[in-house]
């Protein structure tokens, strides 16, 4: 009886340090997020004259469907977008804030507007709309997207197979203003499926002109090699 007696008050004890800590934690979070977006524009592209470097990658985790007859597939992937934006910045800035990163809602600051452009369908977003926000205002966002897009099938079923390509860039900044760099792509979450054959993927930077304007534009292009599974050869074939 004494016994669980005392467990009861050591609980109740260690219940109320733990409640205090984290309601100071809390108010402290709260001045930090308010701080953070303190006259947040989602439109302010975050430059002084130089272009905002983007990093682009992807995270592969699944080919859905391959459809050869409509030339299109559709895959699941990890898309990471990384910048920096020093107007979210909380260093220096004597608060007293912890280093602790924030999560905070994409749709409140300002975040790149790459798209596929040879998507067919708006890619559909599975993760919340949230985004990482580190001390130096560094961001990071990795929606996880299903995304179907266009692509000739034609040599699915052969050898080499068929290179299916994803095209990324901005909607709306070019080069001097917003600089995208492709990074990687990583199949360490692929899942592996019976009917198809990831061979090969590929990411690569191109800068490309247009007949309209004097500025570089930049394409990130990811291409994945893929073919269909065939079944084993038996002895009587
Ligand atoms: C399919 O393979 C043939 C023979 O190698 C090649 O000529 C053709 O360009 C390929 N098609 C596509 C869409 O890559
Ligand atoms: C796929 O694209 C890569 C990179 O552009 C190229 O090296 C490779 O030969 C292509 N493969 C096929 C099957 O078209
Ligand atoms: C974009 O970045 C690449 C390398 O990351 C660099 O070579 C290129 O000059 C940059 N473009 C602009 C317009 O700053």
């Amino acid at each position: 009886m004494a016994a669980r007696f005392a467990m009861l008050v050591t609980f109740l004890f260690i219940a109320t340090c733990a409640n205090m800590v984290l309601s100071e934690n809390l108010d402290d979070i709260k001045r930090k997020i308010r701080f953070v977006l303190r006259g947040s524009m989602p439109e302010l592209l975050p430059t002084t004259g130089q272009p905002v470097e983007v990093t682009l990658g992807l995270d592969l985790t699944a080919i859905r469907q391959v459809d050869t007859t409509r030339g299109e597939i559709e895959i699941l992937a990890m898309r990471s977008l990384l910048w920096n934006n020093p107007l979210l910045s909380w260093k220096d800035k004597s608060q007293g804030f912890s280093h602790d990163p924030i999560s905070i809602d994409i749709k409140k600051v300002w975040s790149p507007d790459i798209v596929a452009y040879n998507a067919i369908h708006p890619p559909e977003v599975l993760s919340p709309p949230l985004a990482i926000v580190n001390e130096d205002g560094s961001v990071m966002y990795i929606p996880n997207e299903r995304i179907r897009f266009g692509c000739d099938l034609e040599n699915f079923s052969t050898a080499e197979g068929s290179n299916c390509t994803l095209v990324y860039g901005s909607w709306t900044y070019n080069a001097e203003r917003m600089n995208v760099t492709g990074s990687s792509v990583s199949t360490n979450d692929f899942r592996a499926d019976a009917r198809f054959d990831l061979l090969h993927t590929y990411i690569e930077t191109e800068v490309t002109y247009y007949e309209c304007c004097p500025e570089p534009y930049v394409r990130v292009k990811i291409t994945l090699n893929i073919r269909e599974k065939k079944p084993y050869f038996t002895w009587w074939n």
